[in-house]
């Protein structure tokens, strides 16, 4: 498969896993690669939500997967950016999809697409899309912010994704609060690299412009000026191979 397939998780919900996808996604296509975001948080989808793209959908996930609907078609363009597409998540998930079908609706969709990337988002339990995206993964983003319940779901969902495939796995700091980490009031970015022991890859400050986004559907990364529309832009350099320096403001 010529795409490179991330995966965005963590078994705990609310850490920022769909916030991360949708506006990673969006920094790549921005950097010229073809990206395609799949929501594979199946039954709770709200990916669409996020992008403001929720008019848009008619096919999901399990339509290209069990009933033939070709990922090109089910696929939404993203008016943000000519390289950026969506396919949404199912809103009921009655089972039936298993790893080699998931695997060649990502390969089909690469394909049809001519994809650089996919970005996969994921749902904070145990559900079958962790084990599906898991062994298809290149590489797993575990997100975490600095509260203790998910650090704690870092290791294990880092733990799990070793188990579950060969996916590389990197740690993103989400909804960093630098002036609580520096008065000791939160963990900071050593302890969370130390506890989580999985290489960070980038640290998103907190922005209290998010929940209202997740309302009118903007993405912080359309913003290239604010902390966290930067944040995301230097995390999707990374993953395309640039080196770039770590901010922590
Ligand atoms: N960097 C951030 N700063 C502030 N709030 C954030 C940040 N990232 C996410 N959020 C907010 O946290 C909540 C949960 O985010 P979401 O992406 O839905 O998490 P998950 O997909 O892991 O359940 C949302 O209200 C979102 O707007
Ligand atoms: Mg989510």
């Amino acid at each position: 498969m010529k795409a490179r397939v991330i995966m965005v998780a963590s078994c705990k919900g609310g850490v920022g896993k769909t916030t991360v996808t949708a506006n990673l996604a969006l920094s790549l296509a921005k950097l010229g690669r073809r990206t395609l975001m799949v929501d594979c948080d199946f039954g709770m989808r709200c990916l669409d939500l996020v992008c403001g793209l929720s008019d848009k959908v008619t096919y999901d996930v399990c339509d290209c997967i069990l009933r033939g609907i070709s990922p090109e078609r089910a696929a939404v363009r993203d008016p943000r950016s000519p390289s950026l597409w969506f396919i949404a998540g199912p809103y009921r998930y009655g089972g039936g999809i298993d790893g080699e079908g998931f695997r060649s609706f990502l390969e089909t969709a690469s394909e049809e697409l001519s994809l650089d990337y996919i970005i996969v988002d994921t749902h904070g339990g145990e559900g079958v899309e962790f084990s599906l995206a898991a062994p298809n993964a290149d590489i797993a983003l575990v997100i975490s912010t600095h509260q203790e319940a998910s650090i704690r779901a870092a290791e294990e969902t880092a733990k799990r994704i070793s188990e579950l495939g060969s996916a590389e796995t990197r740690l993103i700091i989400n909804s960093y609060d630098v002036k609580a980490a520096r008065r000791g009031r939160l963990p900071g970015v050593l302890e969370l690299i130390d506890r989580t022991r999985v290489r960070l890859i980038g640290i998103v400050p907190r922005d209290d412009s998010m929940l209202e986004r997740q309302v009118t559907g903007s993405l912080a990364a359309s913003d290239g000026r604010s902390r966290s529309g930067k944040a995301f832009a230097n995390v999707a350099r990374r993953l395309d191979g640039e080196s770039v320096p770590l901010s922590v403001e």
